[in-house]
């Protein structure tokens, strides 16, 4: 007999009980349905709406009941068709009939809402723990190449030279924007919906605030039909996971060209990297590959979400029980990919000499030429021509700027003088860049200073959070 079985005179069809049970899936917050169930019957007691006697026995099968799943020794079934109804079920097999009023003045609509955020912020605060490893792991690298230079690169075509502590920076604070994404999404999932009931609130005198408290809740849901068909928090999780996952992804790809035998710029460890089984030199960057590659099926639960949701009337429908799977999934994508890249930038070699070379063999300096031109009187424009037929004359003999002599640059103007060679390194071009953000060193210096400070400021926010939700 199913729990909602008294107006229905036949068994439901197999292959509609399959279809439309996610109990595969939802058991994954059985820890939040019950402890969610924990607050409300304590709530339904408070109130005097069960008496405390029922409420304990109801509470004590609850806590049995979460004991049962966790050993395996309860099995969930597809027949009970969602772990709501295989919890209630398991407690009314745990301690009779009582059992059956859990779910006074409750309904499945406002009960998965309230399991959905309570999963979900548990799981910001470990996104968010995970973001702060990877720029950590990051700035590590960014302090230990504070004098390394490598190209810059605008449409991939070196454009000027950047410290690779800069290089790594760029990715520190885009990562911290994803925190940021997260941190701020807090007050919007953190709200209650319990009491909502399947859509209009409830007749009995419940105390919503109270379960909130309870649940550490920073508030309630304002409108019962809002509480119950609300999945915005899902879809804003997903789309702060959609620029995570193209930050990743960016950062993958860089990794990927530069440990290519082409730029031979870093070489990945060993232990985040795996062979052929055909070809015996390989060594491929699959971890990396691998992360850029799963940005689509985060980017498809974005988009999937929004869809299902896009023509829902008010208040709940069943199409809203697709909003677990991606979430799930982008979760656990994530998850896995931040508990990689922050040993995998960790343990990464950078090759400093390479990198430095292939600055000593381009034309980044071209710019610098430029810029000293107009410390000498010319127009901007005129500098940047007489700079360009200089690295015209250059490429036809083979040779960079900095192999040419003072005699053949004034044969293109004679206002440069021999400290034009001075100006013309690449440290002196990086240290040229002394602007705030920019790549001279005691820029990039400001950059990991300013960093740290935020690095604290993630630290507390975790800490306070997880205090809150007790966790
Ligand atoms: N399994 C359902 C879901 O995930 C729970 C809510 C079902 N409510 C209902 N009235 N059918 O959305």
């Amino acid at each position: 007999m199913k729990l909602w079985g008294g107006r229905f005179t036949k068994p439901t069809n197999e292959l509609v009980e399959t279809y439309t049970a996610s109990i595969s899936f939802d058991q994954k917050m059985v820890k939040q349905d019950i402890q969610g169930s924990l607050a409300h019957v304590d709530m339904l007691k408070h109130c005097g709406i069960l008496s405390a006697k029922d409420a304990d026995q109801i509470a004590a099968g609850l806590e049995k009941v979460a004991e049962a799943i966790q050993s395996g020794e309860a099995a969930l079934s597809e027949t009970d068709e969602d772990i709501h109804m295989n919890v209630e079920k398991l407690l009314i097999d745990e301690v009779g009939a009582v059992g059956g009023k859990l779910h006074t003045g409750r309904s499945r609509n406002d009960q998965v809402a309230l399991d959905m955020r309570l999963y979900l912020r548990e799981e910001l605060c470990t996104l968010v723990q995970g973001l702060l490893q990877v720029q950590q792991a990051l700035l590590t690298q960014a302090e230990a190449n504070l004098d390394t230079v490598l190209p810059g690169y605008t449409h991939l075509q070196r454009a000027q030279p950047v410290l690779f502590a800069h290089h790594m920076m760029a990715y520190v604070f885009m990562l911290q924007r994803d925190i940021e994404r997260l941190t701020d999404s807090w007050k919007r999932v953190n709200q209650s919906p319990l009491g909502a009931g399947a859509l209009a609130g409830t007749t009995f005198p419940i105390d919503r605030q109270f379960v909130a408290e309870q649940l550490h809740f920073d508030g309630i849901c304002a409108n019962s039909l809002d509480a119950v068909s609300d999945r915005d928090f899902v879809v804003e999780f997903l789309s702060a996971a959609s620029l995570i996952a193209v930050h990743l992804s960016r950062l993958s790809e860089e990794l990927i060209i530069w440990s290519s035998a082409e730029f031979n710029f870093i070489e990945l460890d060993d232990a985040f990297c795996t062979g052929s089984s055909m070809m015996p030199q390989k060594k491929n960057p699959d971890v990396a590959e691998l992360v850029r590659g799963k940005s689509g099926r985060i980017f498809g639960h974005l988009i999937g979400m929004l869809t299902t949701l896009k023509g829902l009337p008010l208040a709940y429908n069943k199409d809203m029980q697709e909003d677990k799977e991606g979430m799930f999934d982008t979760v656990d994508t994530l998850k896995g990919a931040l508990a990689l890249f922050a040993p995998m930038m960790e343990t990464m070699t950078v090759k400093k000499d390479q990198m430095y070379q292939a600055v000593r063999h381009d034309f980044s300096n071209a710019t610098d030429l430029a810029d000293y031109l107009v410390g000498k009187g010319l127009t901007f424009r005129e500098s940047h021509a007489v700079s360009g037929k200089i690295v015209q004359s250059c490429i036809q003999r083979g040779i960079y700027i900095l192999d040419t002599t003072l005699e053949e640059l004034q044969e293109f103007s004679p206002c440069i003088e021999a400290d034009v060679f001075k100006v013309l390194t690449p440290e002196a071009v990086v240290n040229a860049r002394d602007v705030a953000g920019g790549t001279a060193k005691k820029r990039v210096e400001e950059q990991l200073a300013g960093a740290k400070q935020l690095f604290d400021e993630t630290a507390s926010w975790i800490d306070e959070k997880i205090q809150q939700i007790g966790s």
